[in-house]
């Protein structure tokens, strides 16, 4: 798939079962997505640019380099929130735009309740950052406000995808990048993804389902 790439480790496909696994509870689901975000981030942030940084090192003169481009992560929330830490954890410096959004049961279309980004993105490079990519709605929502604010380099962090979501995204945004952990089977009648893992936000806040 253009634009797609999913992550292949031992450590994820052990997490990503136990945040499938419906007996897991709050604790180890909490637990599993922090490992998978931290694993995820890790291949998300891998292409950031770099410049020349010289340095000494006790020893001798280095040539060293640093990361050089400004960096935003766009959780949408409320389960984007489960992102935000361990990509922090690989990048203290980006900043943090929420944007808040729900998928609305019946006609599955997002709204929108919530919008912290500057009103000018033109240097930055966002991350948005949501664990589930169903229909692909809040996500071409969330891409649209980005862009109409400038932000030209835009990337996708997700943990389960389905295909018809991605299909969406990439048809409406061809020039976004999509890292996900992995794509399941389809979409069921009510738009949740099968095999899927239910609600990530009730599932990650400990909410009624
Ligand atoms: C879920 C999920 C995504 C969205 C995916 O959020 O976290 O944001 O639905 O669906 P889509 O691709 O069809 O738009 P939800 O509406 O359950 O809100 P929550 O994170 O607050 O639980």
């Amino acid at each position: 798939m253009a634009n797609v790439s999913q992550i292949e480790h031992s450590l994820l496909s052990h997490h990503m079962t136990r945040i499938r696994d419906v007996k897991s509870d709050t604790l180890v689901f909490r637990q599993s997505i922090q490992v998978i975000g931290e694993l995820l981030a890790y291949e998300t942030l891998r292409t950031l640019d770099t410049k020349s940084e010289p340095i000494h090192t006790p020893l001798a003169a280095h040539d060293g380099r640093s990361v050089c481009e400004r960096v935003a992560l766009v959780p949408i929330l409320r389960a984007g929130l489960a992102l935000v830490d361990p990509f922090i954890r690989m990048l203290p410096h980006a900043s943090v735009l929420h944007l808040g959004m729900y998928r609305d049961e019946k006609t599955t279309t997002p709204v929108w309740y919530y919008n912290k980004l500057d009103e000018d993105l033109t240097d930055i490079t966002a991350f948005v950052l949501d664990p589930m990519l169903a229909t692909g709605g809040s996500l071409i929502a969330a891409i649209d406000e980005l862009k109409s604010r400038g932000a030209g380099r835009i990337r996708v962090a997700s943990i389960i995808a389905a295909p018809e979501g991605i299909d969406a995204v990439t048809g409406a945004h061809p020039d976004v990048e999509i890292n996900v952990c992995e794509v399941d089977s389809h979409l069921n009648d009510a738009a949740f993804i099968v095999p899927g893992l239910g609600d990530a936000g009730d599932r990650y806040f400990g909410t009624a389902q």
